[in-house]
């Protein structure tokens, strides 16, 4: 994905949808040879994707459908889910990391592990998370506050060094930073060695070798023997979804095999920690661009904390940093596409659905469509307050039975980040680093987000916020 060619965010209050991704982006011209087509799918969305409902092409063996438009989304997504399953590029992309993991898995086994899984990311579990995540947040904060030298900070490396502690110690009780810093190089070299190629857009089985997999496994080796020492020395008893996994203490009486239980941990650390890093990456990114934001959402944190660590009970009322993560969360969708096989016949739009079909959804594009949007490349956390325009188009964490299982979790996990970061610090982007979004499985900033942070009085936040 070396070639693409997109422009870096304008400096001004909008956003353009220039601001490209690359990803498998179908067209409605259909007359591209295939090597042009290739390289249009490494490159930037055409314009006329964030105008159409739906569009279609043929590639290879697939038939690929792009939709836009939310009822046919939910249609796929929620009320006919059972005839779409998740896309061989999923699988293939993933499933060397995380095997059979709720992310990959489908059918008896995926239903038998959600369920399983599913009470530890329930609402009333939430509160039991937050101090953990507090105190993985402080151990940054004090870290930065020793090297506070004015010299600029990697917010990327920051923060994937942050969710990953927050979620390893929330639901492993792993403390060990140095197995932590290694599961984060390691998942950001298997984003980069793996990706779609020629072979997957023509649809060749899996078996045909690709440079991207064997690499892959490569990565992979050395994550399972980082995973292994997390469970075998790292691990403290007494925390959830360990617990239920191995059925030590979960009282769910089901016993999962050693492979299983490996699979569902690095699901959850690595789709648990990547996402919610890229959210915080977009959203110090969007902040440090608009100051006027900034200053509403210090006023907030200033009313409500006055330089107290949010805890959990303080979210209700942190409604503008909520907003500010929703609207971040609009315009950089940390999962930008996704995608899913058709397995039989049906209908959407009027137009026929072939079983084989792929129906890719991408948050990147709905999220700034022209009909579902008023300003839609333009940063306004008002538009989710309230009484803001009511988000019909905005599906970040997906929807229907495969709907993100962390949603909530990672919710509160940025907001509560997001008002502790914010009051000691203001970050703004070092000059001249180049922003460039771009899809590693999650939406990553190409050349990291580097940025000066600089010590807030803690007195008078909002004085101080520009
Ligand atoms: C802002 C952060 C996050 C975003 C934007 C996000 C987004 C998504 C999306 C879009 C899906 C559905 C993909 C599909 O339908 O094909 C998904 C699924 C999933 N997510 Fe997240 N996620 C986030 C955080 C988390 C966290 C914190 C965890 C774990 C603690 C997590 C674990 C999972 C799992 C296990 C699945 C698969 C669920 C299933 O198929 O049953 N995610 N996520």
């Amino acid at each position: 994905m070396d070639n693409v060619t997109t422009e870096t965010p304008s400096a001004d209050r909008g956003v353009s949808y220039r601001d490209a991704v690359p990803g498998p982006v179908p067209t409605s011209n259909g007359s591209l040879s295939l090597l042009r087509r290739l390289r249009q799918m490494r490159q930037t969305y055409p314009i006329e994707v964030f105008e159409n409902l739906i569009s279609e092409q043929k590639i290879g063996r697939f038939r690929y459908i792009i939709l836009n438009d939310p009822d046919a989304i939910r249609h796929v997504l929620v009320e006919n889910a059972k005839s779409y399953g998740k896309s061989p590029f999923l699988r293939r992309l993933l499933e060397p990391a995380l095997g059979q993991g709720l992310l990959t898995s489908d059918g008896e086994t995926w239903q038998r592990h959600r369920r399983l899984m599913a009470p530890v990311f329930a609402h009333r579990n939430l509160n039991r998370f937050a101090p953990a995540i507090a105190t993985a947040t402080s151990h940054m904060l004090e870290r930065w506050d020793r090297s506070s030298d004015g010299s600029p900070i990697d917010l990327a490396d920051e923060m994937s060094m942050l969710t990953l502690s927050s979620i390893a110690r929330t639901m492993f009780g792993a403390e060990d930073d140095r197995i932590l810093e290694g599961i984060v190089q390691i998942v950001a070299r298997y984003q980069d060695a793996v990706g779609i190629g020629l072979a997957d857009l023509l649809g060749l089985p899996n078996w045909v070798p690709r440079l991207s997999t064997i690499r892959g496994r490569y990565i992979v080796r050395h994550l399972n023997q980082v995973v292994d020492q997390l469970i075998e020395r790292d691990r403290r008893p007494g925390h959830l979804l360990i617990d239920i996994l191995t059925d030590d203490g979960g009282g769910s009486g089901q016993k999962l095999s050693r492979q299983e239980v490996r699979d569902q941990i690095v699901t959850i650390l690595t789709a648990g920690h990547e996402t919610t890093a890229q959210t915080m990456n977009w959203t110090w990114y969007l902040l440090s661009k608009h100051p006027d934001v900034e200053v509403k959402l210090i006023e907030e944190l200033d009313e409500v904390l006055g330089g107290r660590t949010p805890a959990y009970e303080d979210l209700s009322r942190l409604v503008y940093a909520k907003a500010v993560v929703q609207e971040s969360m609009r315009l950089f969708p940390p999962v930008p596409t996704f995608s899913r096989l058709c397995l039989a016949d049906d209908a959407i739009l009027g137009r026929r659905v072939a079983k084989g079909s792929i129906v890719m959804i991408a948050p990147w594009i709905l999220h700034r469509h022209r009909s579902f949007w008023s300003d839609p490349d333009i940063f306004e956390p008002e538009r989710f307050l309230e009484t803001g325009e009511r988000p019909r188009a905005y599906i970040p964490f997906g929807a229907g039975p495969r709907i993100c299982i962390g949603a909530s979790f990672a919710m509160m996990e940025a907001v509560l980040i997001l008002a502790q970061v914010a009051q000691r610090y203001r970050l703004r982007l070092m000059p001249g680093h180049r922003i460039e979004p771009v899809v590693r499985i999650a939406l990553r900033s190409r050349y990291g987000m580097k940025m000066i942070a600089t010590r807030r009085s803690a007195a008078g936040l909002a004085k101080l916020a520009l």
